[in-house]
This record gives structure tokens, C-alpha cells and sequence, in this order.
């Protein structure tokens, strides 16, 4: 059945589909080799972690931005409106999951976002969605109950719509990076989501993850330029960037400055971290070094927007 539709699909398109099996079975060599995965409870923490995070960024941007400050910064009306629809998504996702867990529950943090006015706030907010699409797309394959898969499911497919809402529809620029979301490991986005945490409550259980140290791309980076990376770079060892975009992945070696080409065929949200690992199959939790790190680069209607074969 299953080689039945694949070669059916493959028909349609040899070039283009043959190349989607062999990205993905990259993926999972290169980012899940873990032989004791987290259990069902660890996977809803991590994903009400992250939704707690959410529901408070929008909440209390809100609090802060009125109608008023919408409308000086330039944005119709109904953008604030849309947004309130949203932080009550992300309310209710708290609700679901904290329902799901019960006394297993993880409570608020508090949390240190770093948008300015209601423009950055906005940028900001379609980068977190972006996360939590790739949260929930990299931590699916663990969860064993089909119920809770079903859950985290629409939950993912809601996040993608407030992303490409408030990515074109507000922000007029692409609405998707390319055919394929990117999924990210556990610790990936758990090492994206600390850099906005200050401090959690002692009683809440510790997540199997762990953040990896902070990496930084020089300003005014772009797709076949030059950009300089920093990271606490004290090891002699040569470095790779490894940039992810759906399910392709390249590794490019870092130069004595620290400084790599940046793939030219990258589109949208980029993620890009640095290892010990020339190749991309090969990274593990014990050869990165940094990162990841977010790169976006947005694209007009008229750009080709194949799938980056990494
Ligand atoms: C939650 O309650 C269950 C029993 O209903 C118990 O087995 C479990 O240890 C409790 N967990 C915590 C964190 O208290
Ligand atoms: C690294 O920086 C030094 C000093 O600016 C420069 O001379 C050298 O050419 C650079 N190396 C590369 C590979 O660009």
C-alpha cells in the first residue's frame, strides 16, 4: 500500500518527489538518534512550556498596546482584533494541555521578550510561530497515544495559520518558507525559547531537554553572502554551519573569522546552528557547538520557491 502511492506520487514527478524520502530520512538520522525518547507526559510539558510562553507574550502585548497604538504604528484595525483571537488560541491551548496533564502540569515562567513598540512586537510574534511549528513538527514522532498526536495536530495547523496570517497578511511579506515546514529537535527549540525565559518555578518537573550555548549572526546577512557567526568559538576544532529550511540541510564550513556563505537558495525562516559535524546526518547533541540561531528571509510573490534540497 504505502510503496503503491509512493511510486503513484513518484510518477507524477520524478525529479521533484524522489528527492522528499531521502530529505526526510536525513532528518531523522540527523536529529533523532535518541534511544530512549521522552515519554507522552515530557512531550505535553514541553509543549505546554512553550504554549504558557506564548499566551503571555500576546497577553501582555496587548495589555500594553491598545487600539491606539495599533493605529499609530500604522496597522488597520482589524489587526489588533486578530491578534486578541490569537492570544485566546493560545490561552486555550494552556487550558487543553493543563487539562490533559492534570497534577503533571508545568506552571508560568516569567518571561523577558525583547520587542520595543508594536511593529517589533508583531516581527516578533511571527518568528514564535514559526517555533512552535517546528516544536510541534520535530516533537510528534514521540508521542505514542493517538489521541494526544490528533491534539497536537490542529494545535500545530492553528500555529501555522496565525504565522502566515501575521507573516502576509500583516507583515506583506511570504506566508510559508517553502513546501515543507522544518522540524526541530527538543533541545533546538528549547534552546530558541530559553533566550526569552528569565526563570521557571522550582516546583515545575524539569524537562528532558537542554539549551545549547548562544549563537549570533552578524546584521545584514543574506542568501550567497558572507555573514560572520558568533559563539563562545573556545574550541580548536573546525566548525560547520549546518542551515535548516523544511526537511533540507547543509553544512557549510566556518572560516577562521568565523564567517560562512550563507546557501543562496535559502527562502523564509532559516534555522542555522553550529557543529563539530561536516555532515548534517552526523549531528547530534554531542557535536553542536551553538546555536540554533533564526535567519528570515522573506520572498515576493514572483520568486521560484522550490524546496531547499539541502
Ligand atoms: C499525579 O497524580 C497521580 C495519581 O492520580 C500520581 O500517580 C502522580 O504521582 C501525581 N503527580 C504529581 C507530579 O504529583
Ligand atoms: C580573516 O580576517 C583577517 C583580518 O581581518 C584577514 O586578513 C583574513 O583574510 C580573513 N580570513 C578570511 C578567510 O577571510
Amino acid at each position: 500500500m504505502k510503496s503503491a502511492s509512493i511510486a503513484a506520487i513518484a510518477a507524477l514527478g520524478a525529479a521533484s518527489v524522489s528527492a522528499v524520502p531521502s530529505a526526510y530520512a536525513e532528518f531523522k538520522n540527523a536529529l533523532h538518534r535518541r534511544a530512549d525518547g521522552p515519554t507522552d507526559t515530557q512531550v505535553l510539558q514541553y509543549a505546554l512550556t512553550l504554549e504558557n510562553l506564548e499566551k503571555r507574550f500576546y497577553a501582555d502585548a496587548l495589555s500594553q498596546f491598545d487600539e491606539a497604538a495599533f493605529e499609530a504604528a500604522g496597522y488597520p484595525n482589524w489587526v489588533r482584533g486578530r491578534l486578541s483571537q490569537i492570544a485566546g488560541h493560545e490561552s486555550d491551548h494552556v487550558s487543553l494541555l493543563s487539562t490533559a496533564l492534570g497534577n503533571d502540569s508545568v506552571a508560568e515562567c516569567t518571561y523577558n521578550f525583547p520587542y520595543t513598540d508594536v511593529k517589533s512586537f508583531v516581527g516578533l510574534a511571527t518568528l514564535l510561530e514559526n517555533v512552535g511549528v517546528s516544536a510541534y513538527a520535530g516533537a510528534a514522532q514521540y508521542i505514542t497515544s493517538k489521541d494526544y498526536l490528533t491534539v497536537a495536530a490542529v494545535i500545530l495547523s492553528t500555529e501555522a495559520r496565525h504565522q502566515a496570517w501575521e507573516s502576509s497578511a500583516v507583515g506583506g511579506s511570504n506566508p510559508w518558507g517553502s513546501a515543507y515546514d522544518t522540524p526541530l529537535d527538543l533541545n533546538m527549540v528549547y534552546t530558541l525559547a530559553s533566550a526569552f525565559i528569565t526563570s521557571c518555578p522550582d516546583s515545575n518537573a524539569a524537562l528532558p531537554v537542554k539549551a545549547y550555548p548562544t549563537l549570533t549572526i552578524g546584521e545584514g546577512y543574506a542568501p550567497g553572502s558572507s555573514a560572520s557567526f558568533t559563539f563562545d568559538d573556545s574550541h580548536s576544532a573546525t566548525n560547520y554551519v549546518i542551515f535548516y529550511e523544511g526537511l533540507g540541510a547543509r553544512a557549510v564550513q566556518l572560516d577562521e573569522n568565523d564567517s560562512a556563505t550563507i546557501p543562496s537558495e535559502l527562502q523564509g525562516v532559516v534555522y542555522a546552528l553550529v557543529s563539530t559535524s561536516s555532515d548534517p546526518k552526523g549531528v547530534t547533541t554531542d557535536n553542536i557547538v551553538a546555536g540554533p540561531a533564526i535567519l528570515n528571509f522573506p520572498f515576493d510573490a514572483w520568486t521560484e520557491n522550490p524546496a531547499f534540497a539541502g
